[in-house]
């Protein structure tokens, strides 16, 4: 679906997007097609965890969709705070899930690879049994749980994984600031994932949403890799494009060496099959996404 397509598919679409001011909740309001009529409202806007004030919003704006970008990702510290964790990933999902249904608006409730454990061979389909090895796991899985009992198949669980963007705290602009302040870092290497893009992600919940898709899905950018090469590739195509740094060494270390609150599947790579027949779409490969955000930050720096 070309970008005319798709802008003829959601034309005249309310949708109310939660979470607006986080990596991908900032990625949608920069690719969502100009004649969709969109509530992006951040935390400050709707607070999800605040029944009253989500009931009120969805009432207000009568959409036909409502995304859940908002979300605890704190991924150690909610082993420490496990209760917000529930309170916003499982109570606020189904705050959002409830409103919808009595607004009979349909529903994308954006999930994690790290409701699987990471213990299977080949990459997970939504299917697969779940069985999360961290508070946050946990807490997203209790939110599907919830965003489905109310919805059943109005809702759309998309479940995707290392997400990044040019904006906010995550592996890429922790990586670039590292490497500025640093001689040498070391990354873990024995955990497997795909790095996926917030603008990639975004554009494809469009897709998913232009063409109905509900049920539960997977999506990340293609490929496979580790922290360690990631965090590589980074330091590469930050040079490449401009970016100055030291002589900053990265260093490959196992798991164990880097002790953290949360346990991590060790590899949580997404089957995105079922997603790529209903939006006809293969996907980008990781590196080649990276490399354009990258570009992207230089060009904003
Ligand atoms: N980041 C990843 O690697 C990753 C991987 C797999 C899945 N996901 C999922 O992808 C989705 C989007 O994540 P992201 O990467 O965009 O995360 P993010 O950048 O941390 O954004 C989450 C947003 O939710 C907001 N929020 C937190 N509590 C809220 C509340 N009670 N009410 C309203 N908003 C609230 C946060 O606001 P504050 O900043 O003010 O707290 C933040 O703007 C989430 O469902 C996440 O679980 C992310």
């Amino acid at each position: 679906m070309n970008a005319f397509d798709l802008q003829q598919a959601l034309a005249g679409r309310r949708v109310l997007l939660a979470g607006g001011g986080g990596q991908v909740g900032v990625a949608l309001r920069q690719i969502m097609p100009g004649g969709v009529e969109l509530q992006a409202l951040d935390r400050g806007a709707l607070d999800i965890t605040d029944r009253k004030a989500v009931t009120e919003a969805v009432g207000r704006i009568k959409p036909d969709w409502v995304i859940n970008a908002a979300a605890y990702t704190a991924v150690d510290k909610a082993e420490s705070e496990p209760e917000l964790a529930f309170v916003i990933n499982r109570d606020g999902a189904a705050h959002l899930a409830q409103a919808a249904a009595e607004a009979n608006a349909r529903m994308v409730q954006i999930s994690t690879d790290y409701v699987f454990d990471g213990e299977q061979a080949r990459p997970y389909r939504p299917d697969d049994a779940v069985n999360p090895i961290n508070v946050y796991g946990e807490s997203k899985l209790a939110g599907e749980v919830a965003t489905r009992g109310v919805l059943g198949e109005r809702a759309l669980i998309l479940r995707t994984a290392w997400v990044y963007s040019p904006h906010g705290r995550n592996f890429l602009t922790t990586m670039l600031r590292l490497m500025r302040e640093r001689d040498e870092l070391k990354v873990v290497e024995d955990q497997v994932g795909t790095p996926t893009s917030a603008s990639s992600l975004a554009r494809v919940i469009l897709l998913a949403m232009a063409r109905e898709v509900t049920g539960t899905h997977h999506w990340t950018d293609a490929g496979a890799t580790s922290w360690y090469d990631f965090a590589c590739a980074i330091g590469e195509l930050a040079e490449i494009a401009g970016f100055t740094f030291g002589a900053c060494r990265i260093a490959p270390i196992p798991t164990s060496d880097y002790p953290t609150p949360a346990r991590r599947p060790t590899s949580s790579l997404l089957d995105k099959q079922s997603m790529r027949q209903a939006i006809g779409e293969d996907g980008v490969q990781w590196k080649k996404a990276l490399r354009q955000v990258v570009s992207q930050m230089v060009d904003l720096s």
